[in-house]
């Protein structure tokens, strides 16, 4: 009865919003900021109450989260196209060497599932990728933001198309390119890569940096990255001193020559791009606000609307 209530209240303030903010995002047959209002209310509180849940038993997997939207959207569009096992025919993304840390699966899975129980066939998975990264991201103290769902799921996902997602090897104006490619201006590359204030990488991800240690890297840090590497090639290390917390630390870390992955620390070392990591190390604000909007336009590449896509019955599966 309490969560009645409860749910009849958030409904309620869903209304207001969509009165007071308005309907439509897109075309009528794609995305909009309340989406599911009529054919399933509690979608975007579902996924919220899973990842709360989630996190609050492991504060790690907001990395995860949000490292997951990415590796979607930048190969084949957001359409949940990571989320598809291998087959005997297929290999799937999922199974490229570049996604096997990728984390947090069963939070989308228990998602999903409630989601299915309450309105079968109706809430796409890639849009369930997209609120969980979304809401990994405020409660890790991150920016509060909304996003329009209604993206449909995809129907390909094969390893090689993995190509296209960035190695820890690019330098500052390969990574401009690289996302310039995408649409993406320098200044939301940047602020996408302050994602990396969640979350590790492993040694193997920067065990390379290690054989020739220049002055772009802190000789103490080095030291710090060697002892990590001597644990074995999945060793974690963090990407800025408070791996769990959504905050501009990272781009400290990098003017203070401790980033870790080279693509990190390119970001600082190069006039094209140094001028706004200062920037966020100075102004956390400035960076929330970037980002949320390069989230928010990252959120959108290439969907599937409409008949271009289906929602998957099993985001395991294509239909
Ligand atoms: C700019 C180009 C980028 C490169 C080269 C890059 C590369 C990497 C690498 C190599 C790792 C470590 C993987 C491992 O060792 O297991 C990593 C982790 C991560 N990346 Fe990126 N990344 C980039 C951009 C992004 C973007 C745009 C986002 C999200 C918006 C993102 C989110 C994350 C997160 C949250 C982690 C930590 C994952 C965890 O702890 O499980 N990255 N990235």
């Amino acid at each position: 009865m309490k969560m009645g209530i409860y749910n009849l209240f958030a409904f309620y303030i869903l209304l207001m919003k969509m009165i007071v903010s308005g309907w439509s995002y897109g075309s009528a047959d794609g995305l909009s900021m309340y989406y599911y209002t009529m054919t399933c209310p509690f979608a975007e509180m579902i996924v919220k109450n899973t990842v709360n849940r989630a996190l609050q038993s492991d504060p790690t997997l907001a990395a995860g989260l949000v490292r997951m939207h990415f590796h979607d959207c930048f190969i084949e569009g957001c359409d949940a196209s990571i989320l598809i096992d291998s087959t005997k025919d297929n290999t799937a993304e999922k199974d490229s060497p570049a996604n096997l840390s990728l984390r947090g699966y069963e939070i989308i899975d228990a998602a999903k599932e409630q989601i299915e129980r309450q309105c079968p066939g109706v809430v796409s998975c890639a849009d369930i990728v997209a609120m969980a990264a979304r809401d990994a991201v405020f409660f890790s103290g991150g920016p509060v933001y909304d996003i329009p769902t209604g993206r449909k799921d995809g129907r390909r996902s094969k390893i090689e198309d993995t190509i296209n997602l960035p190695p820890p090897t690019l330098n500052s104006s390969e990574l401009i390119r690289m996302f310039g490619q995408r649409g993406f201006t320098a200044q939301e590359m940047v602020a996408l890569s302050g994602a990396h204030t969640l979350g590790i990488a492993r040694c193997t991800s920067f065990k390379s940096r290690l054989n020739n240690v220049d002055s772009t890297l802190d000789t103490q840090f080095a030291k710090t990255l060697s002892k990590t590497c001597s644990a074995g090639d999945n060793a974690a290390q963090p990407f800025d001193s408070t791996r769990n917390t959504f905050d501009n630390d990272y781009f400290n870390a990098l003017l203070r020559k401790t980033g870790v992955l080279f693509s990190d620390q390119t970001l600082s070392d190069s006039p094209m791009t140094r001028g706004i990591v200062m920037g966020y190390a100075m102004n956390q604000a400035m960076f929330f606000f970037n980002f949320q909007q390069a989230m928010v336009k990252m959120g959108v590449m290439d969907v599937k609307e409409g008949s271009k896509g289906e929602v998957r019955g099993s985001c395991h599966k294509i239909n």
